[in-house]
């Protein structure tokens, strides 16, 4: 739906070159909610601002529903963007028009009928939950309700693909909440397919199914988000991944742990997809010689299903633990040795 073909942008600013995009390539297909995650001035905006041509790439290709944006006359090109809606981090609603005139706004540039437009908007303030609000001022609105302004104004040419740029960057975590269920639901409901830009790995957690993950312009990973959650390369990306998975033994329990004298292994298990359901611990625990402990575990909802990182002692002989590794491996659970 979305592609992005070797994209290099480069901005020039007082005699400076400044490359924001380095060859990035990724693909976005229908019915995505496409989270790209990173720090600041990773290149994000840029990446997405090329979407509905507001950027035009230096060298390489963006194509939307199959189309070069670069390859379109102006009116291919307005027909494309129609079908693109957009939501911003500080919501951009005209201060001085009511809810309804915010909302109505790209259908009167459009120049629909009045009747066809006041069905329209009071569809969409219906669906985003403000439809007592239609004659207020954005001012009487808290930044929750504007940002269900801005999501209706965005939905009300009945856009294909939804663009977020840090759509709940400034709101409290309750109300971030709160639209991301929106978001969820329009993608669901409407089917819509989502592109969202975040520095928060929260937002890529609750509603995301793909994730890329970019640094200096470069996107260092991608792919389904179990599999970038469960198993992060690049040192930006398991960064990220902590801030929502807290999967490091506290030194305390470690501290102990280390005093303590009899004969084991500290492993870090993973589970995740088919993993989730088995009943590894049990088995290990009857068909070895060991005595099992679990010293700290972290188990967080992703995509309908689990991740659970739990970290385990186990205790025995040493070829014992050496067979259980062994059977652990085998069994295509991710294990990581935590202290020798
Ligand atoms: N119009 C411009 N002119 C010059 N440089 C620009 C322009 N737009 C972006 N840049 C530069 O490109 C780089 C990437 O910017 P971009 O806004 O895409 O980052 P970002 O990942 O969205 O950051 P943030 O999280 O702060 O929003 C930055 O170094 C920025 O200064
Ligand atoms: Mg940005």
């Amino acid at each position: 739906m979305i592609e992005f073909e070797n994209v290099i942008k480069e901005f020039h600013h007082k005699g400076k070159k400044m490359t924001a995009l380095q060859n990035v390539s990724l693909k976005i297909e229908k019915g995505d909610i496409y989270g790209v995650i990173g720090y600041s001035g990773a290149g994000k905006s840029t990446l997405l601002r090329m979407v509905n041509a507001l950027e035009v790439p230096t060298a390489g290709r963006v194509l939307v529903n199959g189309k070069e944006l670069g390859a379109l006359k102006t009116l291919e090109l307005s027909q494309v963007k129609k079908n693109i809606g957009m939501i911003f981090q500080h919501f951009n609603l005209l201060e001085s028009k009511t809810v309804f005139e915010n909302v109505a706004l790209p259908l009167v540039l459009n120049k629909v009928d009045k009747a066809t437009i006041k069905q329209k908007v009071k569809e969409l303030l219906e669906f985003v939950g403000l439809a007592d609000k239609e004659n207020s001022y954005p001012r009487q609105l808290s930044g929750g309700q504007k940002q269900r302004v801005g999501i209706a104004r965005a939905l009300v040419t009945n856009p294909q693909i939804l663009l977020c740029d840090e759509a709940t960057s400034a709101l409290d975590p309750k109300t971030t909440v709160s639209i991301l269920e929106l978001l969820k639901r329009i993608n669901k409901e409407l089917k819509i397919t989502i592109l969202i830009v975040t520095h928060e790995m929260e937002v890529i957690r609750k509603i995301c199914n793909k994730v890329a993950v970019m640094e200096k312009g470069h996107v260092i990973e991608a792919g389904d988000v179990i599999d970038v959650f469960g198993h992060p390369k690049q040192m930006t990306t398991i960064e990220f991944v902590k801030t929502v998975i807290h999967d490091e033994i506290p030194p305390s329990v470690l501290e102990e742990l280390k005093r303590e004298k009899r004969n084991k292994r500290i492993y870090q298990l993973k589970f995740f997809g088919k993993n989730t359901t088995k009943p590894l611990l049990s088995t290990l625990s009857k068909e070895f010689a060991v005595d099992l402990n679990i010293v700290f575990a972290n188990v967080t909802e992703l995509q309908g299903t689990t991740l659970g990182i739990f970290t385990v002692a186990f205790y025995g002989e040493d070829l014992e633990l050496e067979r259980l590794y062994q059977y652990i491996v085998e069994n295509e659970i991710a294990v990581k040795e935590v202290m020798a």
